[in-house]
């Protein structure tokens, strides 16, 4: 069988194939809280066959959105609105998951079609006023933007706890993987980089101290979320960024996750520097981020899920088959084709997968058009 195709057992969570949709902010909720688009965002995802669904950075506290589009899961009233799209997922075969995260000094920024900068006068005009941010130091993330307050004791001891929360509402919804976000720029990221963390207590300094939050946070969110439920971490293994952190230090703060009991590093690279959502990193070639992958998994044990510029199910396969990785995510491919697991099937097998793996309320009928398409040959329009 296809590597691919393999389910993955992690702790007491089966995913059927080794497929999962990459988290991808959809800046459209309201007030934090999902509705109808979310539904189908995720829905389609799982009607098209991956093996699991990684919903969106979800905040885990108001201050803690990028946008004021971003998902949030900061009370049971927003944990509500997720659980019919966990139990849809289900319902489809596939595993439901969710990114927790927050921006850290990365908040309180337009949404992408408003122009990725901070909130202006335009944005204020339709609602979305600016909030104060946070961040490990006084240390904005550029020119033009806001100063964030340095996080105290009280407010790093808050945040844990919210992440604590949030894998506990997650757990209660029905999700059955949660992911740390601790990528992209965003606040654990922010506490790992010393572009970012220039503090000079426990939390800054040498590499073990800039590594103190996120881990305490990992620690948390391991113990708040059922034993039988695996927990992710996404890591942007480089900085990316003249000054970044070297990846050796990933090495050293990946096999510290795994002694945390964290499951899966989702490998990522970029974002500390530059602006809001279009990050700065490694340069982009077709599985460009499959190296960071291959070495935390050869060098720390730990499992690791491959990202970016995936794009074919002969690629994915090659990933899985050298020991690269043991997920692949899928991003804007699923965006532009939600039904690629299933195509990569077909791809992978040379079998019409039609009848057997498409969703009942589908597959007959494909099978049906098929034969029918069989018999006319391909379509020409002198054949009209
Ligand atoms: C619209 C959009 C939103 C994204 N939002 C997130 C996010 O919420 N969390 C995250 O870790 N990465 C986010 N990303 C990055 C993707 O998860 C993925 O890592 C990236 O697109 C590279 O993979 P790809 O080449 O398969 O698209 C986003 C990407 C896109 C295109």
């Amino acid at each position: 069988m296809a590597h691919l195709l393999e389910p993955l057992a992690l702790r007491g969570v089966t995913l059927p194939n080794r497929v999962v949709i990459s988290p991808m902010c959809q800046y459209s909720a309201e007030d934090g809280q999902a509705g109808a688009w979310h539904m189908v965002q995720y829905g389609r995802f799982a009607v098209g066959g991956a093996g699991a669904v990684m919903l969106e950075a979800t905040a885990v506290s108001p201050e803690g959105r990028i946008t004021h589009g971003d998902l949030g899961i900061w009370s049971d009233a927003h944990a509500a609105k997720l659980a019919p799209i966990a139990e849809f997922i289900r319902s489809q075969g596939s595993v439901p998951a969710i990114q927790l995260g927050h921006a850290g000094r990365k908040a309180s920024m337009q949404r992408p079609w408003y122009g990725n900068g901070p909130l202006n006068e335009a944005d204020i005009a339709r609602g979305d006023k600016p909030w104060q941010v946070v961040a490990p130091s006084a240390v904005p993330l550029g020119e033009g933007y806001l100063m964030p307050q340095a996080l105290d004791d009280a407010g790093l001891a808050r945040i844990r706890e919210a992440f604590a929360d949030a894998a506990r509402r997650a757990d209660a919804a029905g999700f059955d993987i949660v992911e740390i976000h601790n990528a992209h720029g965003y606040l654990l990221h922010q506490f790992l980089s010393p572009l970012a963390n220039q503090r000079n207590d426990a939390y800054g300094g040498d590499a073990a101290g800039r590594m103190r939050f996120p881990l305490e946070v990992a620690r948390a969110v391991r113990a708040a979320f059922p034993a039988h439920k695996p927990v992710f971490l996404r890591l942007s293994v480089v900085d990316g960024a003249e000054g970044g952190r070297p990846e050796e230090e990933s090495i050293a703060y990946a096999k510290a996750l795994k002694e945390a009991g964290i499951d899966v590093v989702d490998c990522s690279s970029g974002g500390i520097a530059g602006s809001a959502t279009a990050a700065r990193g490694p340069k982009r070639s077709y599985g460009f981020q499959v190296p960071f992958a291959e070495r935390i998994r050869r060098e720390t044990g730990i499992g690791t899920m491959a990202v970016g510029l995936i794009v074919d199910p002969h690629q994915a396969e090659a990933i899985l088959a050298e020991g690269r990785a043991d997920l692949v995510a899928i991003g804007r491919e699923a965006l532009e084709n939600p039904n690629w697991a299933l195509h990569a099937r077909m791809a992978l097998t040379g079998e019409n997968g039609h009848a057997d793996h498409w969703p009942k309320q589908h597959g007959w009928w494909l099978s049906v058009r098929d034969s029918a398409l069989a018999q006319l040959g391909p379509y020409a329009k002198a054949a009209e």
